[in-house]
Formats: structure tokens, sequence, C-alpha cells
């Protein structure tokens, strides 16, 4: 067993953290399995803590990055069309707002050069990437990568090779590092005086009002609100220089932190502080119904997924992600119950979900097989899903939404 139970907070290293959220023992999310790799399968805790000292909502249970992201890791960012569209017109935007042409760009946890490759040709790119298998989709784009975790040590190799940059993005990665003291340690060294650090990550607010409960694994170790990041950029002599709610993941915050100023705190970050605190997520009591309504959403999914089955109905899953095993696991479901998945990244067709080892395939099986019920584990994408999938559902597939709440369509 390679995990550590911390006993700090991440941001304000308060030890008042209390659970809010238990989702009991799972395989990492992204280890996807072929069928000889199921025996060696390792669980661990998946709970969430809220700290009393910063508001921080955090998993404190820490899985060896090693076993996370070593060598092959089954995410591409461009595995989603609707996720590559974000990114350009995330691109656009800091092209207009924070850059000129020429300017250096480092993106930390660079996947396949989704952001990147929006830059090339008018910018200077620096990839950062430790998985070395989608390092190597984002160089054949022509994006230079660098193997490896972001240091100081690596901000300092870059500085001396490249200069400093004008911006650092750290796009669903910056929830995903234990050390976030060290990746700003970082970012300092790297970062042009008048330059910007961004970073997109899951919102907390989404998560709760929402019942995300599924983007809950071990590799999102933070749940990010304004607050506690505040309070973070504060301890490094840095500042949010804005926010902003992006749709991405079900609802996720761009951070724009840069060096302190004597400005007074932006409009947006005053306005998500004000909605953070009416909606409860600077005090424990409002996460008091936020395991119950998690088990309900599980027992309606588990009592419509089995009573089909007892019926008789063909019922599979679309999409693969990360989250949609944190969701079959929970949820306990075998292939008895899901009889396979359908996934459109190539590295995880023909392997099986780790926990539930329920089967990936191509979509190709949709041309020929029509399920009676197709559980929406790619639920983010449902709008873009349901409109490509029209004629599936017009042959009589029906779709199970299962968050934000429990819906057949
Ligand atoms: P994500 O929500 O973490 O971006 O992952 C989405 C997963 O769903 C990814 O494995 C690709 C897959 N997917 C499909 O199979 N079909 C689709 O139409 C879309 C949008 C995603």
């Amino acid at each position: 067993m390679s995990y550590i139970h911390k006993k700090q907070c991440r941001i304000c290293k308060g030890t008042e953290l209390t659970q809010v959220l238990s989702l009991g023992d799972h395989p990492p999310v992204d280890n996807f399995l072929s069928n000889i790799q199921i025996k060696d399968e390792n669980r661990y805790p998946l709970n969430l803590y809220f700290c009393a000292g910063c508001s921080l909502v955090q998993l404190l249970d820490v899985v060896d990055e090693e076993e996370l992201f070593h060598g092959e890791y089954a995410y591409f960012s461009s595995a989603s069309k609707p996720l590559v569209d974000h990114f350009h017109s995330y691109a656009e935007d800091l092209k207009n707002d924070n850059m000129q042409e020429g300017d250096l760009i480092v993106d930390i946890g660079s996947n396949d050069g989704v952001l990147l490759q929006f830059f090339t040709g008018t910018h200077r790119v620096l990839g950062v990437e430790p998985s070395s298998n989608v390092a190597d989709l984002a160089r054949e784009k022509g994006i230079d990568t660098v193997d490896g975790f972001f240091t100081t040590k690596m901000a300092e190799d870059i500085v001396a090779k490249h200069g400093k940059a004008k911006v650092v993005t750290a796009n669903n990665v910056f929830a995903h590092i234990d050390n976030i003291d060290e990746i700003v340690r970082a970012v300092k060294i790297l970062l042009a005086d008048d330059g910007v650090f961004v970073t997109e990550s899951h919102y907390l607010l989404d998560l709760v009002s929402k019942r995300e409960f599924d983007t809950v694994y071990h590799e999102h170790l933070c749940y990010y609100s304004v607050k506690p990041l505040m309070h973070f950029f504060q301890r490094f002599d840095m500042e949010i220089a804005d926010v902003r709610r992006v749709s991405t993941h079900g609802g996720s915050i761009r951070v724009y932190a840069r060096f302190a100023t004597s400005e007074p705190i932006p409009e947006s970050v005053q306005e998500l502080l004000v909605l953070e605190e009416k909606e409860g997520l600077h005090i424990l009591s409002g996460f008091s119904s936020f395991q119950t309504d998690v088990d309900t959403i599980r027992e309606k999914l588990v009592g419509l997924v089995r009573g089909f089955r007892a019926e008789g109905k063909l019922v599979t899953a679309y999409g693969a992600p990360a989250k949609g095993n944190t969701l079959l696991n929970f949820c306990g479901f075998t292939p008895d119950d899901i009889l396979y998945i359908t996934d459109t990244t190539p590295y995880k067709i023909g392997l099986l979900t780790p926990g539930s080892h329920i089967p990936v395939v191509s979509p190709d099986i949709l041309q020929s097989e029509t399920p009676d019920y197709i559980l929406l584990l790619a639920w983010n994408y449902r709008d873009f899903i349901i409109e490509k999938e029209k004629a599936l559902r017009e042959r009589g597939a029906k779709f199970i939404i299962p968050i934000p709440t429990v819906e057949i369509i």
C-alpha cells in the first residue's frame, strides 16, 4: 500500500480537520486494467475533509503520485471535443488580455498540448508533463514538452534556457498537487514581474450545490473555493487579480494570480466570496446534508440499474471518465449491472475499469446495438452527447443522467 494520511491542512497548516464526505475505499480512477492486472489492484480511502482554519476542502489520504501519474496515463484532454473548444476560447482570452506575440507561456500538466496548441506560431510555448505517453502526443504536435513534475529546480532550468514566462498555466492540475507551496515557489521563479499565473480547477460551489460527488478521486487533492485560495496566495506575497466561473467539468473556476500590488480586492473576487459565504462553504455546518444527499443519489441509481437488469434490460454506460470510476465503485456496479462502457479514447478501449472491471469498448458498437438504458458517466457533456446521439435515442435507447439529479431521458 502506498499512501499516507496527512494531519495538516495544505493551505493554512491547521489541524482542525473534519470529515464531510466518505465514499469508501477506491482504486485510483485512471488505472484502467488489462485482464491480467485485476488481481494486483490496490484500494485507498476516499474521504473529504473541511479545514476550520481556512475552509479548504481536501483529501488527507494521499496516494503515491507514482501510482497515480506514472508512465502511462489514461486521461487525454483532447479526447472530448467540447473540452478542446473550451481550451481554444481560453487561449483567445489569454492572448487578448494577458499576452503579446512572442511571449513565453508555460503550461504545467500540459497533457497532450490541448491548450498550448493554440499558441504555436505566434507565441513561445513550453509544456511540463510527467506522463510520458501523453507528453509524446504533444511533441507530435510540435509542442516542446519537458518530462517530469514541476519543481523550483525545473523552474530555474526553464528560466536559464527560455527566460521568464508571461503566463504560467496549471489547468485541472493545481488541485492534484500535494505540495502546492513548492509549486507556487517554482511559479514565482518562472513568472515575469508583470506575469500572471492562471489555474482552472473544479469549483467547490458547483461540487456541493450540484452534488458532483463523483469528481472526488485520489488525483484531486484540493476542492477549491476562493476564500482559501486568497489566503494561500497571500502567504506567498501574491494576490488574485481576477476569477471567472467556467463550465468545464461540471463547473470550474479560473483564477488569475499575480505578484501582490496595492490595488483593492477585485470585484469578481468579492462577488464569489459573498456567494460562497451565502452557500455555507466557509462553515462546517454548510456541509451537513452532503453525505445524505450523495447516499440518496447512490440508492436511486442502484435501484434503477438493478431494477432494469431484473427486467432483463440491456444496461450500458457512456464515457469512461475518471469520475465515472468513482461513481461505479461507490455504487458497487459490476459487469452484471453494466455490460460495457463506450468511450472515444483509443487508450481505454479494450481495458477494464478499475475496481468495477467493466469492459471499455469502442462507440462503434452503438451503430449495431441499441442498449435499453445508458448510464451517462460523462454527464458534463450532456447537451453535446444527447445531440450527437439523437439517432440512438430515436431507436429507443434512454439515457440515465446521474448528476445533478437522477433522471431518465
Ligand atoms: P472528462 O469528463 O474527464 O473530460 O472525460 C470524458 C470521457 O468521456 C473521456 O474518456 C472521453 C469520453 N467521451 C466519449 O466517449 N464520448 C463523447 O462524446 C465525449 C464528449 C467524451
